[in-house]
């Protein structure tokens, strides 16, 4: 049974910060409880992504609102809080940091909005920095032409143009999303959150029907059709999730076509997770990997971590929130768990990040004017070829993305005064061969099988290669992992084989923050009864 009066003014204090863009003052609210039916739970959150930051922020923030003492833990394997959000700074230099992973979000979504907004942080309109010298912005290559061309700003001409081109297949996908959208917004307030099973309540919203089909069956089952799916949805997915329309499904599909308001944080996504922690006052161990999960005989569960430095340690914790994908986090759990996450395979992504002299070159695009190269470049499959839901379905593209992303001031002694940096996803690492090509230069005539690195520094003065396993292939489903793995043990990871975004992870911290609560209260509540009775 649960305290209704307690659950009530909860249940009421998540309407009111979902709506209060700022969030509710707590210092006014009514403790729950007297002081002596709660000793302090000890929770250990394991990764410091999106998830686990916001597992912090919002456990602590319930925890203030109910007058509850918590100490929390975060333990993170990487030296630095972000996960799949990072930076790094091109030449070494602080006032010039590139998103590594994560590097948009978009208005509707509440949670990073929001925490941006309290935790002080400036929001800047995505892609603000490209030096728009050509005169097309974006295009979408077919690995023999651009099937698509896009100035730097959508005039009424372009808009009839498209209309002429595509009929109302454009309008169709966007009131299509607009309307996907809605649904999952849903999710954010009572009575969907905090939500107990994914899986009942992408039943209860009506999104099987987006889930449990190809993004390719989506939008035929919604009447959009003709080439509008191949050219430009199609070069969303394949450049926000490296999959083509035959594999990934109709939710993640619409996620791609929602970039109204795109934004990012100046210096760094990864400044929301850290200014979340921060104020968590979650005790962060960096450098730190768990590496098994014991349950006790009291329902206590025993952590072992192993520093990078190699000295193994155990604490034990009340609650434990897995925070990172399972099986890739490596943890062993004894005794088994109730609920083990299916395997979900992850796309494994090359993002090259470098900088050059040198702007991309037209003829290796078939283009004849230098200032016709779009500062973005996505790709998508040729009208002809239909990989179904092949993995490998890059096609004769060969890359999935490269983008001008700004141009920097080189260090004093290069050869050139402004630098283009450039961001490539590819499904392989990229060679020296194709990089020349892109830049026009001549190729390194010395390694066959060269690299990035064999280039002239003079061609490419800096560069950063990374490989992520980046986000899930986004098969088809109608289920998706458990939340509670077992009493006590809480992850996060299975909202990416629904929608894999930084929002999202935040959205699941919020959700296992809520669902930690209400176990709480619900425990208190059985106190207070047996105090009763006894
Ligand atoms: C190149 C790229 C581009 C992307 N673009 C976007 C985008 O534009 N917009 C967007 O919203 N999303 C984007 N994403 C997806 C987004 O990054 C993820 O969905 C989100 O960041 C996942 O957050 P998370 O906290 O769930 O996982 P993660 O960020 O992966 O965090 C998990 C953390 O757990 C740690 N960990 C794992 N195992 C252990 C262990 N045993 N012990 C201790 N620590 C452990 C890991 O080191 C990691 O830091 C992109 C991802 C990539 C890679
Ligand atoms: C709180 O957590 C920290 C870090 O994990 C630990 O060192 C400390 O002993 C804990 N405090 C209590 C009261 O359990
Ligand atoms: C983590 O390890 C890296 C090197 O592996 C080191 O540079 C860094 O200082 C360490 N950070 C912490 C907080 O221990
Ligand atoms: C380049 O474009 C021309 C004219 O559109 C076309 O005939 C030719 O096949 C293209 N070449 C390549 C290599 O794509
Ligand atoms: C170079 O690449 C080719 C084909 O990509 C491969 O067959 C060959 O073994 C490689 N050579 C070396 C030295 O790696």
């Amino acid at each position: 049974m649960r305290s209704f009066g307690g659950m009530l003014l909860y249940v009421l204090l998540l309407v009111l910060e979902s709506i209060c863009v700022t969030g509710v003052d707590t210092k006014d609210q009514v403790p729950l409880k007297p002081a002596d039916e709660w000793t302090s739970r000890n929770v250990a959150i394991i990764g410091a992504g999106s998830a686990g930051s916001s597992t912090a922020y919002y456990l602590r923030r319930f925890a203030e609102i109910s007058d509850l003492s918590l100490n929390i833990t975060v333990f993170e394997s990487n030296s630095y809080v972000g996960g799949r959000s990072t930076t790094v700074n091109v030449f070494g230099d602080p006032s010039y940091p590139i998103e590594l992973g994560a590097s948009i979000f978009v208005s509707v979504n509440h949670n990073l909005m929001n925490a941006a907004k309290e935790l002080d942080l400036k929001v800047s309109g995505a892609g603000g920095e490209r030096p728009k010298e050509n005169h097309n912005m974006l295009g979408v290559w077919d690995g023999d032409r651009f099937v698509y061309l896009q100035g730097h700003s959508l005039s009424w001409w372009d808009m009839a143009k498209l209309l002429w081109r595509y009929g109302l297949a454009p309008i169709r996908t966007q009131s299509l999303m607009k309307n996907t959208v809605d649904r999952f917004l849903s999710l954010y307030t009572p009575p969907y959150f905090p939500f107990a099973s994914l899986s009942s309540v992408v039943a209860e919203l009506d999104l099987l029907q987006a889930t449990a089909v190809t993004g390719a069956q989506f939008l035929e089952n919604n009447g959009i059709s003709g080439s509008f799916p191949n050219d430009i949805i199609q070069a969303s997915t394949r450049v926000n999730y490296g999959q083509n329309l035959g594999l990934i499904h109709g939710l993640e599909t619409m996620v791609c076509m929602a970039t109204d308001g795109a934004v990012s944080i100046e210096d760094g996504n990864w400044r929301i997770f850290s200014g979340m922690i921060d104020s968590s006052r979650a005790h962060l161990s960096l450098n730190t990997t768990v590496t098994s999960i014991k349950r006790n005989n009291d329902d206590t569960l025993t952590l072992s971590y192993a520093s990078n430095g190699g000295s193994v340690s155990d604490q034990t914790f009340d609650e434990v929130v897995i925070a990172a994908p399972f099986h890739s986090s490596n943890i062993e759990v004894s005794p088994s768990l109730e609920h083990i996450p299916d395997e979900v395979p992850y796309v494994k992504l090359y993002v090259t990040l470098f900088a050059s002299p040198h702007k991309i070159s037209p003829r290796r695009f078939n283009l004849s004017d230098q200032r016709d190269v779009p500062e973005m470049i996505l790709t998508t499959l040729p009208p002809d070829l239909d990989l179904g839901s092949r993995k490998d379905g890059v096609g004769p593209a060969g890359f999935w993305s490269i983008s001008l992303l700004r141009v920097v001031e080189a260090p004093a002694g290069g050869p050139h005064q402004l630098h283009y940096v450039y961001k490539v996803f590819s499904p392989e690492r990229l060679t020296a061969d194709f990089l020349a090509s892109v830049l026009g230069v001549e190729a390194p005539k010395y390694f066959k099988n060269g690299t990035i690195g064999d280039i002239s520094g003079n061609d490419i003065s800096w560069f950063h290669e990374k490989t992520w396993f980046s986000y899930p292939y986004e098969y088809p489903r109608q289920t998706f992992e458990d939340i509670r793995l077992a009493r006590n043990v809480w992850y996060t990871g299975g909202i990416e084989s629904f929608i894999s975004t930084m929002e999202t992870s935040s959205l699941m911290g919020k959700n296992v923050a809520s669902l930690l609560m209400d176990d709480w209260y619900d425990s208190l509540q059985t106190n207070r009864q047996l105090d009763r009775s006894g």
